[in-house]
């Protein structure tokens, strides 16, 4: 198994979610060769729940690292599943738009979508402007 989705893997273990039971563990992989990991953190307060995908998107940029330095994002879960569309909007923004996103689960099966093909017509910066 490719060591990037064995990391994600990793990141999965450290899922806490004990009210949907549905772990998600997510690895960014960095130009530089390093991994950021991030996992879903849940709340009993259901809407504070961070998914994997952001998790590991916000430690990267709270770490001083931006989009030109990222160069992939794989996520897994038990099974395959489609990325939510919080983590698309966030993902669009952080990362550049011809990097991949795969998805993975636990076996090493996966899929893989371009960050350009996750959110069509996307709010953006530009938006914010007149
Ligand atoms: N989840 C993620 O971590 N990433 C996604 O893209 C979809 C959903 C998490 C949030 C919640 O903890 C659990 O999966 C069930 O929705």
């Amino acid at each position: 198994m490719q060591e990037k989705i064995i990391k994600a893997i990793e990141a999965w273990n450290n899922s806490y979610s004990p009210y949907s039971k549905f772990a998600v563990g997510a690895c960014l992989v960095l130009k530089n060769g390093e991994y950021i990991l991030g996992a879903n953190v849940e709340n009993a307060s259901y809407g504070l729940t961070n998914c994997a995908e952001r998790s590991a998107l916000f430690q990267a940029y709270s770490r001083g690292y931006r989009k030109n330095d990222i160069k992939e994002l794989v996520v897994v879960s038990k099974n395959r599943f489609s990325p939510c569309g919080a983590c698309r909007q966030v993902i669009t923004e952080l990362m550049n738009a011809d990097c991949d996103v795969t998805i993975s689960d636990l076996e090493g099966n996966y899929y893989i979508m371009k960050v350009s093909e996750l959110l069509p017509n996307s709010f953006s910066e530009e938006d914010l402007h007149e």
